[in-house]
């Protein structure tokens, strides 16, 4: 079990907690074979500034960066996707918010919000030939009988059809080899119903509409008032 203490000192070898916070470091601790302990470093939180430095400027027509990555979204290869799980440090949360922002019905977040998902690890990536074309946010309900949440899937139109949705959703569930599935969708929005059927006939499970009360719509990342329909898959 980690814990988290902000008592870590200045890291290394001292260092008592299954992880700690340092400044902005995170150290985690690890014992040897012959018990002895030591710490890396395993990520490294962001600070304010340090996102500001990936947000899209204002007016965004002179976001160079975003312009060139729908160029490369226009000239995408055919090759197949490769995943990975999200990685902290603000580009790639900046990467959400590009796919966030061409893929309605979902909205832009702001990056210390995607930021902090990916902290959590329930962000996979999706590339062709290292371009950023989805990503599938998901987080394991608190108790160990809770479903894990699929909160978005997010494909770039140019990469659609191709496999990319499907294959975020698994990665994520394999993640979560135990527990059952909810997914929240609105009733217009043919292609996440047709990839999440498709989804649930390739886990080899049923899935089945549940009154809107089952989960909590924190939990399935929807508001109230949006017309969100929520799914339940039972593996
Ligand atoms: C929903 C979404 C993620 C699907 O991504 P995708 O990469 O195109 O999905 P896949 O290629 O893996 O398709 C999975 C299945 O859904 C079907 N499907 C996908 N889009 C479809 C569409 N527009 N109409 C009908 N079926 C569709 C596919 O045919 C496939 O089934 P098949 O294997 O039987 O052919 C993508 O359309 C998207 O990002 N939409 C906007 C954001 C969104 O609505 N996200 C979902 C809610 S968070």
């Amino acid at each position: 079990m980690f814990r988290r203490t902000t008592d870590g000192g200045d890291a290394g070898e001292q260092c008592a907690a299954d992880w700690c916070l340092s400044g902005r470091l995170l150290y985690e601790s690890h014992v040897t074979g012959t018990g002895a302990r030591y710490c890396s470093i395993v990520t490294q939180s962001v600070s304010g500034s340090e996102l500001a430095k990936f947000e899209s400027p204002w007016p965004m027509s002179r976001d160079t960066d975003l312009e060139a990555w729908k160029q490369q979204l226009a000239n995408l290869s055919q090759a197949n996707a490769s995943l990975r799980p999200a990685k902290t440090g603000g580009q790639d949360a900046r990467r959400m918010w590009d796919l966030q922002l061409v893929c309605a019905p979902i909205q832009p977040r702001f990056l210390r919000d995607n930021e902090s998902e990916i902290e959590k690890e329930r962000v996979v990536m999706a590339e062709i030939e290292g371009v950023h074309v989805g990503f599938c946010l998901s987080a394991p309900g608190p108790s160990e009988a809770d479903p894990l949440f699929v909160q978005v899937v997010a494909v770039a139109p140019e990469a659609r059809k191709r496999g990319v949705g499907l294959s975020l959703l698994s990665a994520a569930a394999a993640k979560e080899p135990l527990r059952d599935i909810a997914l929240a969708t609105q009733p217009d929005n043919v292609a996440a119903l047709a990839m999440n059927e498709r989804f649930a006939v390739s886990l080899g499970a049923n899935i089945r509409r549940v009154p809107l009360g089952t989960f909590r719509h924190g939990d399935l990342g929807i508001r109230r008032g949006d017309g969100y329909r929520s799914w339940h898959i039972q593996r």
